[in-house]
């Protein structure tokens, strides 16, 4: 029996991703805020009250999961939210709040999980980031850097970790019918008046209308995250969707055209005794 330790359990893809892992017979070790979801698992799902936001909860909760399994194989770090509008909108506690739920938190869950698994020479890490953090879209660039953090921090751990035998993954996925955009999880930044209400403003009225309508399934993505974890070597980067697919694949080929459109330059900053070794 594998025990899996995954933050907001509470809906949503942190949800499908517990009775995913229950429905395997593995454990699940769930971080909530508010009620737990009723899962009906005695001994299999143990349910633990953290806010993203609050470190001695978290501190806690990683000690007591180690206590109710003396092994921790699963690290999903899911918890998180959107912000949606123009940058010049945005708040001071709009974007601190943003940065520790969605990226301070699940850096510092890493940090405080890494120990034990270095201990055990086992253990894998999920991310769960977006494709906002590979390829972003206008209207959402707070959320975007954040999940771009994540998706740095993300890569050079694994290296960090490698030789340890601990695994790193960062998921991105794209659009996908949960809470995600609905008004109990996502906020948008507001003025009376910025100048971006045909850009940023369309775009983000746009998203209103994507809610519950999204293409992706939570319940598949879930399943896939599973059998990824199962893998004899799973990917560092995995995208979710068909749409993520797209956009991943738009961004890299617009990076590659611009890279070689601007090589010469690129090149002409180095030392000129460096020149040939390239
Ligand atoms: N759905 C998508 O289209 C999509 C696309 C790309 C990436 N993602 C990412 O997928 C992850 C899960 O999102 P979702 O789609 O499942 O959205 P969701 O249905 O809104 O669920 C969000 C989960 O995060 C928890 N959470 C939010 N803020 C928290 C905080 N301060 N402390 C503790 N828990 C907190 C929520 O707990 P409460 O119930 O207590 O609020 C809930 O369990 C997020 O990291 C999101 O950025 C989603």
């Amino acid at each position: 029996m594998k025990t899996w330790f995954i933050t907001g359990v509470s809906r949503g893809l942190g949800l499908a991703i517990a009775k995913a892992v229950l429905a395997d017979g593995d454990r699940v070790v769930g971080t909530v805020r508010g009620n737990p979801p009723d899962l009906e698992r005695p001994g299999q799902f143990h349910a633990l009250k953290v806010d993203m936001q609050d470190v001695s909860a978290m501190e806690f909760a990683v000690q007591k999961s180690f206590s109710i399994s003396g092994t921790i194989d699963v690290v999903v770090n899911n918890a998180g939210y959107g912000l949606l509008g123009a940058v010049e909108d945005s708040t001071e506690e709009e974007l601190r709040s943003l940065f520790e739920v969605n990226v301070f938190a699940p850096i510092r869950v890493a940090r405080l999980f890494l120990p034990h698994l270095r201990r055990q020479r086992s253990g894998h890490i999920i991310f769960i980031t977006s494709i906002a953090g590979r390829a972003p879209s206008l209207g959402a660039a707070l959320y975007s850097a954040a999940k771009h953090a994540v998706e740095g921090f993300a890569s050079s751990l694994a290296a960090e970790v490698a030789p340890t035998g601990i695994k790193v993954t960062a998921v991105a996925p794209g659009q996908f019918r949960t809470e995600f955009l609905s008004a109990a999880s996502v906020r948008t930044s507001r003025a009376a008046d910025s100048g971006y209400a045909e850009t940023v403003g369309r775009t983000v009225a746009a998203l209103g209308t994507v809610d519950r309508n999204q293409p992706g399934d939570p319940d598949k993505a879930a399943a896939m995250i599973v059998d990824m974890v199962e893998s004899a070597s799973p990917p560092l980067h995995l995208l979710l969707g068909t749409d993520a697919l797209l956009r991943a694949r738009q961004k890299i080929e617009q990076v590659k055209m611009e890279m070689q459109e601007w090589e010469e330059c690129t090149r002409g900053t180095d030392f000129s005794d460096r020149l040939s070794r390239y």
